[in-house]
């Protein structure tokens, strides 16, 4: 009787585990946005099945930047796919270190990560003004939906992977930060 209670727990601990591992999100006739009366809902691929070996982060979620880079999805460039059908993406690898972060780590904003979905315009200037330092960002303004936080939080990660943006250490950012980093 133990053996067999004992495997059971094992059992349970073991599939919680393998659970953890894949992207947990709802099916499409429950996810609030899919019509369930609607006869496309059964052509649709779950979206359980479509992402089953996604890369994610450390909090379980699709770590998307890691999923455009290994080659798992390949955005569309434009809005109708055809190249000159809309307005078309530039990608630009230039990186902005933001250093008014106390004693949290300086956030390095990666253009790269970003234009590799989104056009300039999507953030300049009515997002972010551009140019270094002009724009007066805080946390607190990014917790309440503004800069960073009109998009993390809501379609990019959220803000409690603090280390995703808080990259960068310097003298006085706080030890666990740069002991994660070392790992
Ligand atoms: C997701 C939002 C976002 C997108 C998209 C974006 N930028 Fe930026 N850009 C920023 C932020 C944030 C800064 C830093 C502003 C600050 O320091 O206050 C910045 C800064 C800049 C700067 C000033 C850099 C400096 O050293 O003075 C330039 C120039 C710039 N961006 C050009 C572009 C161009 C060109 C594109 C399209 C290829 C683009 N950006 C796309 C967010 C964005
Ligand atoms: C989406 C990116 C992003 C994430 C995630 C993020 N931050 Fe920030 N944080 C920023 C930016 C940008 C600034 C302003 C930097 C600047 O203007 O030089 C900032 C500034 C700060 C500051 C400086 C003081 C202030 O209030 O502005 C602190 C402290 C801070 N963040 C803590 C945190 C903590 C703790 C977390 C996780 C719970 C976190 N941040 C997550 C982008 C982020
Ligand atoms: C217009 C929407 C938008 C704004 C505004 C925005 N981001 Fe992002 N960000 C994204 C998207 C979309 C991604 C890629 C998807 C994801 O990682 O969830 C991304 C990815 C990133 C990454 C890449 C992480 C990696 O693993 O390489 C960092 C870092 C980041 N954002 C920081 C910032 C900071 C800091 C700000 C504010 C200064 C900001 N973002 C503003 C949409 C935005």
């Amino acid at each position: 009787m133990l053996r067999y209670l004992m495997s059971i727990i094992v059992l349970v601990g073991f599939m919680s585990f393998v659970q953890a591992e894949t992207y947990q999100t709802h099916r499409l006739v429950e996810d609030g946005i899919h019509d369930p009366e609607n006869d496309a809902i059964k052509i649709l691929q779950e979206p359980v099945e479509a992402m089953v070996d996604f890369p994610l982060d450390r909090r379980g979620k699709v770590n998307w930047v890691d999923a455009i880079r290994s080659g798992k999805i390949t955005p569309r460039k434009s809005l109708s796919g055809d190249e000159f059908g809309g307005e078309m993406m530039l990608e630009m690898d230039m990186d902005v270190i933001l250093k008014q972060t106390a004693n949290m780590p300086n956030v390095r904003f990666p253009h790269l990560a970003h234009t590799e979905w989104l056009t300039c315009n999507n953030c300049h200037p009515d997002i972010f003004i551009p140019q270094l330092e002009a724009n007066n960002i805080t946390m607190d303004k990014i917790f309440k939906g503004e800069f960073c936080g009109r998009c993390h939080d809501k379609v990019a990660f959220a803000l409690f992977t603090c280390e995703r943006c808080h990259s960068v250490p310097h003298e006085s950012s706080s030890e666990i930060w740069i002991k994660d980093l070392d790992k």
